[in-house]
């Protein structure tokens, strides 16, 4: 997947779209990849910099480092988490040493890999024998709610919308566990870790997907004005037509190996 035009939106537009789980699904991803102060620490797609400044709020910035080859998210990701290495890279081909690092995770990252068993492989490659390499992507099919409703709601208007529940190739526990494994990764294991998200209404949740961002905003502004609008209706009607705010929940599948 061309994934540069996926992410070619500005951090802020991101930060409001998916983003907004970060934080919370960065605290749940580190426990689970059991991250303890001390440890040298790489995010692969830190995008805008909500896993790194997790890592980096319990490591310290001067153990963090970062990459992802969109320069406006690695900016963003510098100027969130001062005192952190930050590089524009790409997982396929990471400019760090053999055993650099104690733990490389990545957070929502390995469907938009060119070469994602490459990248895992790579992600092995730079963390020392014994570290941990982990990394979380949505159960885009299950139980991510936003995601599936608004699918749900675009193949109710237009049955070849390509919905992320069957495009994605990564988002659930048997191909994530056989990439890892594949990796040469040991130990995999492969569970749930659910994050929440508050929207003051409605349009704070549908105006980011007309920034574009990731393949349902590129959905959105596809569409002429009308079927927008018609997508717009469906969307909010299939979360219960919200009139103020509203939380959300998103599971997403987290897998843990060693190096
Ligand atoms: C859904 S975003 C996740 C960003 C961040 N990890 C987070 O949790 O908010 C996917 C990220 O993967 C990055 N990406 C795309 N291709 C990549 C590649 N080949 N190597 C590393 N990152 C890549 C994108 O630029 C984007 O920042």
């Amino acid at each position: 997947m061309g994934t540069s035009r996926l992410f070619s939106g500005s951090a802020d537009a991101y930060n409001r779209f998916v983003g907004r789980y970060g934080p919370h699904l960065s605290g749940e991803l580190i426990a689970t990849a059991g991250i303890r102060e001390g440890q040298r620490v790489l995010d692969v797609g830190c995008g805008p910099g909500a896993l790194t400044a997790a890592v980096a709020a319990l490591v310290g910035p001067d153990l963090v480092s970062a990459v992802d080859p969109s320069e406006p998210f690695a900016q963003a990701c510098r100027d969130r988490v001062p005192g952190a290495d930050v590089r524009v890279a790409a997982a396929e081909s990471l400019p760090f040493n053999d055993d650099a690092f104690d733990a490389t995770l990545s957070q929502l990252v390995v469907n938009f890999l060119d070469d994602a068993p490459r990248g895992l492989s790579e992600m092995r490659r730079v963390t020392r024998p014994g570290g941990v390499v982990a990394g979380c992507t949505w159960d885009y099919a299950g139980e991510m709610t936003m995601l599936r409703a608004f699918w749900d709601a675009a193949r109710s208007l237009d049955p070849d919308a390509a919905d992320e529940g069957t495009t994605m190739r990564y988002s659930d526990p048997e191909s994530l566990g056989e990439l890892w494994r594949g990796a040469g990764l040991a130990d995999v294991d492969v569970s749930p870790i659910v994050a929440e998200a508050g929207y003051e209404d409605f349009d704070d949740m549908w105006e980011p997907f007309l920034a574009g961002n990731g393949p349902a905003g590129a959905h959105t502004v596809s569409l002429e004005p009308d079927a927008q609008a018609a997508l717009r209706d469906e969307f909010a009607r299939r979360l219960g037509s919200p009139e103020g705010p509203f939380t959300l929940s998103a599971r997403a599948w987290c897998a843990v190996g060693t190096a």
